[in-house]
């Protein structure tokens, strides 16, 4: 698939086939993550698998009970890393940058799973608390992003976007 065609077909996937996601293909996922631009190339941020039955359970708990956070065989957890970046960048950089980092990471993996035949939902609302307990976090960690990741359960609806006229905007 062509890049435009990926950015075009994906969509927020909320519901997941039985079918598991080939270590390759997550590898491949991971590997262009690890691609994405950082603060400095500090890569202020963390990923985490979730792949165990149980801790899936205990997200979807953990996300207003989100039923598709179990559903899919694997979920990815971009957690920010303040520290990584404050060592460059002070401040801004643990509070700005390094959820930038982690937010840029997830965006180039939806991306990737997308070209790859697999389907994601970004998912951000989540109580932090006990998303830090189930992925067992160290302190200073910080999740930001879950991303569920398998093979779509259903046909999903495009979602409207705002005309660039409304977006974008001349400075003049
Ligand atoms: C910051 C952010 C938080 C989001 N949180 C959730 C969420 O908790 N649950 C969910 O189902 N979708 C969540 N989404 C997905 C959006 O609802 C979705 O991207 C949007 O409606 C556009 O649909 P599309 O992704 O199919 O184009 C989130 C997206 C972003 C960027």
């Amino acid at each position: 698939m062509d890049f435009f065609q990926i950015v075009e077909e994906r969509r927020s996937m909320r519901k997941y086939a039985d079918k598991p996601v080939e270590a390759e293909k997550l590898t491949r996922i991971l590997e262009t993550a690890n691609k994405a631009p950082s603060g400095g190339n500090m890569q202020g941020y963390e990923i985490y698998i979730v792949r165990k039955l149980k801790d899936r359970q205990a997200l979807v708990k953990a996300a207003l009970n989100q039923e598709f956070l179990a559903e899919a065989p694997v979920a990815l957890a971009f957690c920010a890393n303040p520290s990584r970046s404050a060592v460059k960048y002070g401040e801004r950089g643990a509070t700005l940058y390094s959820i930038q980092d982690a937010t840029i990471a997830c965006a180039y993996a939806q991306l990737a799973a997308k070209a790859l035949g697999l389907d994601t939902v970004w998912v951000g609302a989540f109580d932090e608390k006990a998303v830090s307990e189930i992925l067992r976090l160290p302190e200073g960690l910080r999740p930001i992003i879950l991303l569920p990741i398998g093979y779509a359960g259903k046909e999903p609806h495009p979602r409207p976007r705002r005309e660039l006229k409304d977006l974008v905007h001349e400075v003049k």
